[in-house]
């Protein structure tokens, strides 16, 4: 089978399409041919050598995919040839098959076509996972997501508008519109414009009482003044930096919290609880079209690098996706 490879860690260049041996399903697993995959922030920094797969992971990049299941392991249940499939992948997703933990795949939703199926497992499972269950967002909570336009931000302004809270979002001014359509109530320009002043003046001076943010130390500051009391600010990238300075005295008067997660290396346990409840609290969302894919292009598989260039470049609104 062919894969995109990783010649050596660099730019868009270095992603070649390659002869790579093929695969087989362990115990457990199933094979999936794969009709698309999807670009993330994570395969730029697996790209340019800063993020390695976890162990036991694939080398090649992509974190998910969408497919027909081609073989089923020893001990999987509930999968069958030829199921029409998306999946949460450690690594793996930019080839022409991938092998998977049967635990981490989902039906392809009703009304959504298998190649756009490709870009929802990782920003669902990373958005359900963080703002539902970490954030513990509940209906009529105000949300603040940074990035609202991105892949996560599409994603996460939608579900949590879904499950009505306030979202405000934070997005280049180009794509304020989307996010608005998407449904925030106010779309922040982070290049001109104070976020924190923004929400304080939206909620009487209160704050949000959830926010997703990937920028980590560049708002950490910012974020937590940002905050409602019990306010949850769940940290789950790093674009602005990793270390920043954390004034405690503010954490402890507003009795909030700071998490921050990574998906990518749970334990397959982990990841398996997770999709089952994306499968169940957001899935069903998708097929009544109350949240739907948002796909800023499509590029062929062999020409991953292009895809790259427009994720690094800041031109995508929505998934990039991959397809075969
Ligand atoms: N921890 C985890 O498990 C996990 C899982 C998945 C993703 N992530 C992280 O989540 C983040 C988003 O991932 P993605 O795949 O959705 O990437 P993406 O589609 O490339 O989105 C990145 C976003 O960052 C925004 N951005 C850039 N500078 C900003 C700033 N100064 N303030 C606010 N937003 C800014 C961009 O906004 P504009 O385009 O509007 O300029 C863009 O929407 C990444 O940091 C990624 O590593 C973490």
């Amino acid at each position: 089978m062919h894969a995109i490879t990783i010649t050596e860690p660099g730019g868009p260049e270095v992603l070649r399409w390659t002869e790579v041996p093929d695969l087989e399903p362990g115990p457990g697993e199933v094979l999936i041919d794969v009709a698309a995959s999807a670009v993330n922030r994570a395969d730029l920094l697996q790209r340019q050598g800063a993020y390695p797969p976890p162990p036991g992971a694939s080398e090649y990049p992509g974190l998910e995919c969408s497919g027909r299941i081609a073989a089923v392991g020893p001990g999987v249940e509930g999968w069958n040839v030829g199921d029409e499939v998306c999946a949460l992948l450690a690594g793996g997703g930019y080839a022409e098959q991938v092998v998977v933990p049967a635990g981490q795949v989902l039906p392809v939703p009703d009304g959504v076509l298998l190649a756009e199926a490709a870009g929802l497992p990782e920003v669902y499972c990373t958005v359900w996972s963080n703002v539902f269950a970490v954030g513990r967002l509940a209906p009529g909570d105000t949300f603040l997501v940074h990035g609202g336009a991105g892949g996560i931000g599409t994603a996460a302004i939608q579900l949590a508008s879904a499950y009505g809270a306030r979202v405000f979002c934070t997005a280049s001014a180009a794509k304020h519109n989307l996010c608005l359509a998407l449904g925030a109530e106010r779309a922040i320009d982070y290049r001109s414009e104070d976020f924190v002043e923004i929400v304080k003046d939206a909620t009487d001076g209160r704050g949000v009482d959830v926010i997703l943010d990937n920028m980590g130390a560049k708002y950490l500051g910012r974020n937590v003044t940002a905050l409602a009391t019990n306010g949850r600010l769940v940290v789950i990238g790093m674009q602005g930096g990793v270390k920043g300075e954390l004034n405690l005295g503010a954490l402890l008067a507003k009795r909030a919290s700071i998490t921050a997660t990574s998906l990518r290396a749970r334990p397959i346990s982990e990841k398996t609880e997770i999709v089952e409840d994306v499968k169940t609290h957001v899935w069903p969302l998708i097929s009544f079209g109350k949240i739907r894919p948002i796909i800023d292009r499509a590029v062929a598989l062999p020409d991953a690098a292009e895809a790259h260039r427009v994720l690094e470049a800041g031109e995508a609104s929505g998934k990039v996706l991959l397809v075969r």
